[in-house]
């Protein structure tokens, strides 16, 4: 239900900066008059910050100065005073040892400056991988009214006529280089034909996936995650974001009003529904977290059994995020999804999601199919347990090869991913296609920051042979983009002792995923005489925010947040002196 409150000017957050008589708002107000802006620009008016992790080396987000001036276009005449402030940008691709050491920081660097600043609501905007649940970690921790404007994916890629996928059609034609089959200028026509414009990755990697989780929980306007960045649906969308947010403050619409146990069932729904990044099992339960839910893994085994996998797109299937869009967007599957969905959930447009997709409808069964015509009967994320990951670990079976799901095999181990470079083109390396992959200290504190390594390359030998996919384990995560029977996530990690951590070359795993279990087959008493042998690795970091990341960071299975940001405490609101 939405509140049937309407707060007044006096009632504003801002109010206590720019309303009192006093030496402080004296200061405050002749400031703002000082940056060129009349009383009437803000007097009395909600504050609007506009949350931008535009910068030059966000590669997804070049379009996003020019989409906060569509958001500042929104927000001026809904009667509101937009306010631009850079936060900082995770650029997937460029950022080492990976983004995901500083989507907390950015969630952090959010919750600050909406506690800091005189600001009434915001809008976050983001779209490369960790920056939808950064940004709406810290929204939710600070909770003043948010609404979320995605980047939007990039348009489909070409090569010679082909089209290609972000991510995906890279690790494809890497190994058809490595194998010989095309030569170094097609490799180059790959590179300028990949990525053709701006916007996010237009598989359903991790980007597609948390965007449209986000738009599922209630943050975005309906169908916004799905627009291609180029079209001129979406500045369109970006100022009718910006017209919104200025009643939801009025409405004192909050990230926790839309944030329920319904809408998180939901989110899980949509995730096996899309057949989406692995990535979003971590970054949901830590947003869940932010907002006092715990989820366990079992959550997303328990819904996925009921939730078809419907969505074609690659890198489980076939299509792109435009081809999503043109049939109908994340809307359409919506509505498709009805049977299996809270529709009562407030969403940021004042109504419940089951309003906001009724006019919605699928133009294209091949890249949405039916409810009842799905690509699998379930899900295509399933939870592992065994002796080799007592807390979980995941594998998304729907871009996995069907006949390794049930596999066993002697495992090849590689202590750290300098040690599976130095390794695994060395043509004396004893590996066959039944072999399984290890890596291990590539977790939250050993990577550190989960790095999307979990996607081990085949060994060259093996490439040149034809062999395209084997059972691959490690304590990291991949990139939503990757695919092959990939065992990721594995928690609690190798750097602190985890299982991972004792498997030696020449053990034998068993991969089962029909059980949900993943194995070493050695004795209880084997792997407690190892466990002896084990000593703790030296920390990574001595100083700055390394140590505080590797000192503080929570495991996989408990999304990745640092303890002390990891619930759903109120933020202290500051005095103003
Ligand atoms: Fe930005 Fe993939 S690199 S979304």
């Amino acid at each position: 239900m939405l509140n049937n409150k309407r707060k007044k000017s006096s009632e504003l957050r801002s109010h206590r900066w720019f309303g009192p008589q006093s030496l402080r708002a004296f200061g405050h107000r002749s400031r703002t008059l000082q940056m060129g802006f009349s009383r009437k620009d803000y007097e009395g008016k909600p504050v609007i910050g506009i949350l931008n992790t535009w910068s030059e080396l966000s590669h997804c987000h070049s379009h996003f100065r020019e989409r906060a001036q569509d958001v500042k276009r929104g927000v001026w005449q809904a009667g509101g005073f937009p306010v631009e402030i850079p936060v900082m940008s995770l650029a997937e691709v460029y950022q080492k040892p990976t983004t995901m050491m500083y989507r907390n920081l950015l969630s952090m660097e959010v919750e600050e400056i909406l506690r800091s600043y005189p600001i009434d609501g915001c809008v976050l905007m983001g779209g490369c991988d960790k920056t939808p649940p950064g940004l709406l970690m810290g929204a939710l921790s600070m909770g003043l009214p948010s609404i979320f404007v995605p980047a939007g994916p990039m348009l489909r890629g070409n090569w010679h006529g082909k089209t290609l996928g972000s991510g995906s059609d890279v690790w494809k034609y890497w190994d058809e280089l490595r194998a010989g089959n095309i030569t170094e200028d097609d490799w180059q026509d790959i590179e300028e034909g990949i990525a053709r414009s701006v916007g996010t990755c237009m598989t359903m990697g991790t980007a597609a996936t948390m965007t449209s989780i986000v738009e599922t929980l209630g943050f975005s306007l309906p169908n916004a995650s799905t627009i291609p960045a180029p079209d001129s649906n979406h500045p369109r969308m970006a100022s009718d974001s910006g017209r919104r947010i200025v009643d939801m403050v009025w409405e004192d619409l909050t990230p926790k009003d839309i944030l329920t146990w319904p809408s998180i069932e939901n989110a899980v729904r949509v995730l096996m529904a899309l057949g989406g990044s692995t990535n979003a099992l971590i970054h949901l339960i830590a947003i869940a977290k932010r907002a006092g839910f715990s989820m366990p893994l079992e959550l997303f085994e328990q819904l996925g059994k009921s939730t078809p996998y419907l969505v074609n797109m690659r890198p489980s299937g076939e299509y792109l995020m435009e081809d999503f869009h043109y049939a109908g967007g994340l809307a359409a599957l919506l509505q498709e999804m009805r049977p299996l969905l809270h529709c009562d959930a407030l969403t940021c447009t004042g109504k419940s999601l089951g309003e906001n997709i009724e006019r919605f409808k699928i133009f294209n069964h091949e890249v949405i199919k039916p409810l009842g015509q799905p690509i699998l009967a379930e899900g295509g994320l399933i939870i592992l347990k065994g002796n080799l990951a007592p807390n979980g670990a995941v594998i998304k079976t729907s871009a996995a090869t069907p006949a390794l799901l049930n596999h066993r095999g002697k495992a090849i181990v590689f202590d750290d991913y300098n040690d599976m470079e130095r390794q695994l083109d060395d043509p004396d390396l004893d590996v066959d296609e039944s072999s399984i992959l290890v890596l291990r200290n590539s977790g939250p504190q050993g990577g550190p920051g989960m790095p999307e390594w979990g996607m081990l390359p085949i060994p060259k030998k093996l490439v040149q042979k034809g062999v395209r996919d084997m059972v691959r384990i490690s304590d990291a995560r991949m990139s939503g983009t990757s695919y092959g029977t990939c065992v990721l996530h594995v928690s609690p990690e190798s750097w602190v002792g985890g299982p991972l951590a004792l498997v030696k070359t020449g053990d034998v795993i068993e991969l089962n995923v029909t059980n949900r279990e993943i194995n070493v087959l050695i004795s209880d008493e084997e792997m407690e005489a190892r466990r002896q042998t084990w000593s703790p690795k030296i920390r990574k970091f001595k100083r700055g925010y390394g140590q505080l990341f590797t000192e503080h960071v929570q495991q996989a299975h408990e999304g990745c947040d640092f303890d002390f940001l990891s619930s759903d405490a109120a933020t202290d609101d500051p005095e103003i002196h």
